[in-house]
């Protein structure tokens, strides 16, 4: 009988030394011997009854000798498999703080939104509300209600791209103020930024581009009134000490009309290079509405006037940012973008 357990002690031997790789295969190894009913030494028990009684208590506490070497054989081996999968895992999950981070990429917002947001934020805080027009409009709204009969000079101006004889991608957003006329009364104070398209391209102009139309219709409405607003917005784009000039110009749909130049806020209005000398910087168009276009809308040009200004919002930025060449703007170089972040 004492063979058949140093027989048994044996095996395990073998058992862990050849098979015993892994926790679970260990496991199953233990279970071959130690398991309570189907275990080799659960097996020998049983044949106790078989045993001569004078032998059985020799037999019996031999049996559990044999049991609790193996309990602590296969927990020794537990441990140190325990011990060899956690050094696996944690040489595969090594760390090496000497290689170069990866770096978590941020974007910003395109110079032209942000351009876009800070004009809104300027002119919403003036009471602006926006509305947005659509790209393709007809000749109706882009010339004819403006005051810009078909063969008027104006239209050369604005060199068209027409999708039909009647239809056209819009050449100015001012197209939003008819709309914004016809369906709402005075007082009316909106602000309608989007892209328009011109027949047009170099250095400083693109096929598309952004404006940013203003319109305000109410009682008394004067020139005044736009300086004042214009002023404001300069400032709060270009600096505190910036100043804006108007000079006369012309725009069929407004009467009179002005082109808003700003004080170079570069060399503070003592001539450079980037205001050629002059000390001032175009900026854009605008004017009172002229009455025959408060009237296409039918609105009472004598009780009710309007001002109207249409700000570039790329050429806007170009100058904000220094950027000398609009196709920067559009050419989604990342070089570029990335320097501008003015949010
Ligand atoms: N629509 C004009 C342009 O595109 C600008 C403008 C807007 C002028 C509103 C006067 C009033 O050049």
């Amino acid at each position: 009988m004492n063979d058949r357990l140093a027989g048994i002690k044996q095996e395990i031997l073998n058992g862990i030394d050849q098979h015993a790789g892994s926790r679970a295969a260990a496991f199953e190894l233990r279970k071959q011997f130690l398991d309570s009913k189907t275990g080799k030494i659960g097996q020998l028990m049983k044949e106790m009854k078989s045993i001569a009684p004078e032998e059985r208590a020799g037999f019996g506490k031999n049996i559990n000798e044999l049991k609790e070497w193996a309990q602590q054989r296969f927990s020794e081996l537990d441990e140190k498999l325990k011990a060899r999968e956690l050094e696996r895992r944690y040489e595969s999950e090594k760390i090496d703080v000497t290689m170069p981070a990866q770096k978590a990429e941020t974007g910003n917002l395109h110079p032209i939104t942000q351009m876009r947001n800070q004009l809104i934020d300027v002119f919403a805080g003036m009471g602006f509300e926006i509305y947005e027009g659509t790209e393709i409009e007809n000749d109706y709204y882009n010339f004819t209600a403006l005051n810009t009969p078909k063969d008027h000079p104006a239209r050369d101006m604005q060199d068209t791209f027409y999708l039909s004889p009647e239809f056209l991608l819009r050449t100015q957003t001012s197209a939003g103020q008819i709309h914004v006329m016809e369906s709402k009364k005075p007082p009316i104070k909106i602000l309608a930024p989007g892209k328009v398209f011109r027949s047009d391209d170099d250095a400083t102009h693109s096929p598309m581009f952004f404006q940013m139309e203003g319109l305000v219709v109410d009682k008394k409405i004067t020139l005044c009134d736009l300086k004042g607003m214009l002023d404001v917005f300069v400032r709060k784009i270009y600096g505190e000490d910036t100043t804006t000039r108007l000079r006369p110009s012309y725009f069929p749909f407004t009467e009179p009309s002005v082109e808003v130049d700003v004080s170079c806020f570069e060399c503070g209005g003592k001539g450079c290079k980037l205001c050629k000398g002059t000390g001032w910087i175009e900026l854009l168009g605008a004017g009172i509405v002229n009455k025959k276009v408060l009237e296409n809308c039918g609105i009472d040009s004598e009780e009710y006037s309007g001002l109207a200004f249409g700000i570039g919002i790329d050429r806007t930025a170009m100058f904000k940012y220094g950027i000398n060449n609009i196709k920067l703007l559009f050419e989604s170089d990342l070089r570029v973008l990335r320097q501008i972040n003015d949010n």
